[in-house]
């Protein structure tokens, strides 16, 4: 059996970091505690790993005892947890990927020269949180096209920033049209590429062979994305580890092609690539 590995898999460069430093300070811990705000990645196995070496994860400050560590994740906060995170004594361990941090000083600095920001992407997703955390939470989040004629026009100017994950053509469109209905308007293109370099090489691949296995959490966004483009090209296997590989016989295809997730640990791919090398 022929395999191959997508260009374009597995974690991406915001969150290897944010792993990379979580760990170098669960191995350097002495009695303090170090806890996180909210999971690390979306991947249940790798967290489980990060809890078994000492890390709490919590969803509020308020849970967090004072004067430990705290983690904040890529996706990045609100201004108002770090006011917090002072507040209690807590030292600060920033991993919010460098991308999602440009774009909340964007945020910030346009909301202090009298901008309103206008965010495209998805309101409750973490990262749209935290951004709107440094306009004051004024932010006005819009989805889709559709969503344009929600816009209020009584502000005198604009600034539009993009979650880093949304596709890169419907952002193109959306800023055309917000250049169109609005006067003054600052569009920055905030979108990450890291996404759109895992599915266009997760596509590729699945027009080459016999099958795909996606792997990552059922619950990543990313990672169902990934499953839905290659289903359109090839049978497409979604699995969390190797084990949910037990379940299919994936002996009968001679080209088997795998991608993974942007929280998929490099460990999980490796156990499916070992899996696949031994058929
Ligand atoms: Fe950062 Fe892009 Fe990953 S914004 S967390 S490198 S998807």
């Amino acid at each position: 059996m022929k395999f191959k590995i997508a260009d374009y898999a597995g974690f991406c460069f915001g969150v290897q970091r944010a792993m990379d430093m979580a760990w170098e300070e669960l191995e350097t811990m002495n009695d303090d505690e170090v806890y996180s705000l909210g999971p690390l990645i979306h991947n249940k196995q790798a967290v489980k790993v990060y809890e078994d070496k000492g890390l709490n994860v919590v969803d509020d400050l308020d849970k967090v005892n004072e004067k430990s560590k705290i983690i904040i994740r890529s996706h990045g906060v609100s201004k108002d947890i770090y006011r917090n995170a002072v507040d209690k004594n807590l030292k600060v361990i920033d991993a919010t990927c460098p991308f999602v941090k440009k774009i909340q000083d964007i945020a910030n600095e346009y909301y202090n020269k009298g901008y309103k920001i206008i965010i495209v992407g998805d309101k409750s997703h973490p990262e749209v949180v935290g951004i709107n955390g440094w306009c004051n939470n004024e932010a006005i989040t819009i989805k889709n096209i559709e969503d344009l004629s929600e816009i209020p026009r009584n502000y005198k100017k604009y600034c539009v920033v993009a979650q880093t994950t949304i596709n890169l053509n419907m952002y193109k469109e959306i800023s055309e049209k917000l250049k169109n209905i609005l006067e003054d308007v600052i569009v920055h293109n905030t979108i990450c590429l890291a996404t759109r370099d895992r599915q266009k090489s997760a596509s590729q691949l699945s027009k080459e062979v016999d099958c795909m296995i996606v792997i990552g959490g059922k619950h990543s966004s990313n990672t169902q994305k990934l499953v839905k483009i290659c289903e359109e090209n090839v049978e497409t296997y979604h699995i969390e580890t190797v084990s949910d590989l037990h379940a299919y016989d994936i002996k009968k295809y001679s080209f088997v092609g795998i991608t993974a997730g942007a929280s998929t640990p490099s460990w999980i791919i490796e156990d499916v690539i070992k899996f696949i090398k031994n058929i």
